[in-house]
């Protein structure tokens, strides 16, 4: 054969696609590029607030939508933010119920404004106040009610199309066998859950978890009494009670302080990130594309992107996150870049 490039008869690519064969040098190329979108998204309070009051008078538990939930739609899908992540926002209106149901995907809550209404897990009632973290890991019944005279709001985030593409994703509505059985105690009582520093992790146990704003909040001053991280400002990770290590094996939850003026350094790593603005307004530059945010808007970093956020206000800003990084670590996937000024 002669050296250099050869001429390949076309028939042979015909003929490899009937025998189900691909030629690897053909399709390698893109797949190596990462196939992450590069560019971030944010979904602003003041648009995605009337839709959620329009969803209110439009469908509900009793009208085709057992869950009010709006997703906020990424590039890829409408059904996911992220290729790896679903977040959204849903309302419970006065006297409603979204009815019990458990599946392998786990949820994390972050309540926005509520009072009087909660989430049930594992049987288990856990009353909403803004700003608490309610966790339901994977496989674990939950449900939601309204007993007040409010709409409760509040953000989820799934590990939905991390589960859904490793085509372990089950579902089961709950049931009136169900609910008649007499349920052996599973020991997964809800516990009360803490933050700390960024730190090393552990291994992982599977209960309900809910971490106060009342006691999330005042650990977060405490730390921004110090230096805070280079990349992130003041930030403080919600830790599992029982292993010390991430919320859950999918999912890392973090809240985040960046005083007036404050600005971090550029980095990059594996695994996207949503970020919902709990108060304050600021910036964040991705992938040198600056993305100006306030109060209750949400924004999704792709996974390696180049990032950094601004405090541009005179008041702190603070950010609450989720991302799949620990599923990543466990993995070996995880991975970070620094970028030199
Ligand atoms: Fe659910
Ligand atoms: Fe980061």
């Amino acid at each position: 054969m002669q050296k250099g490039k050869t001429q390949v008869d076309s028939s042979f690519y015909q003929d490899l696609e009937e025998a189900s064969l691909s030629a690897f040098w053909k399709v390698i190329a893109p797949l190596q590029k990462g196939g992450s979108p590069r560019r971030g998204r944010i979904w602003r309070w003041d648009q995605v607030h009337p839709m959620l009051e329009r969803a209110g008078k439009l469908v509900g538990p009793d009208q085709g939508a057992e869950r009010r939930v709006l997703i906020f739609a990424g590039a890829e899908s409408s059904a996911t933010t992220t290729p790896t992540l679903t977040a959204s926002v849903q309302m419970v209106l006065p006297g409603e119920t979204a009815p019990s149901h458990r599946h392998t995907i786990s949820a994390i809550r972050f309540v926005l404004s509520a009072k009087g209404a909660f989430t049930e897990v594992e049987g288990e009632r856990i009353p909403m106040e803004p700003g608490d973290l309610i966790v339901t890991p994977a496989w674990s019944w939950h449900g939601h009610g309204n007993e007040s005279r409010e709409p409760a709001v509040w953000l989820d985030g799934l590990d939905a199309p991390l589960v859904r593409a490793l085509k372990v994703a089950f579902f089961e509505p709950d049931s009136e066998e169900h609910q008649k059985q007499e349920i052996p105690d599973s020991g997964r009582h809800t516990a009360t859950g803490s933050v700390r520093a960024l730190g090393a992790h552990s291994s992982q146990a599977a209960f309900p978890v809910v971490y106060p704003w009342s006691e999330v909040y005042p650990e977060l001053q405490h730390q921004a009494a110090g230096a805070g991280d280079p990349y992130d400002g003041v930030i403080v990770e919600y830790v599992h009670p029982a292993t010390g290590g991430p919320t859950l094996p999918t999912l890392g939850c973090y809240l985040q302080l960046l005083r007036p003026g404050e600005k971090t350094r550029t980095h990059r790593h594996t695994g996207s990130v949503i970020y919902h603005v709990v108060r304050g307004s600021g910036y964040s530059t991705l992938e040198g594309e600056r993305i100006d945010w306030q109060k209750r808007d949400t924004f999704a970093l792709p996974s390696w992107v180049w990032h950094a956020h601004s405090n541009s206000g005179s008041e702190e800003a603070i950010l609450f996150s989720f991302t799949e990084a620990p599923a990543l670590r466990t993995l070996g996937l995880y991975r970070q870049e620094e970028k030199s000024d």
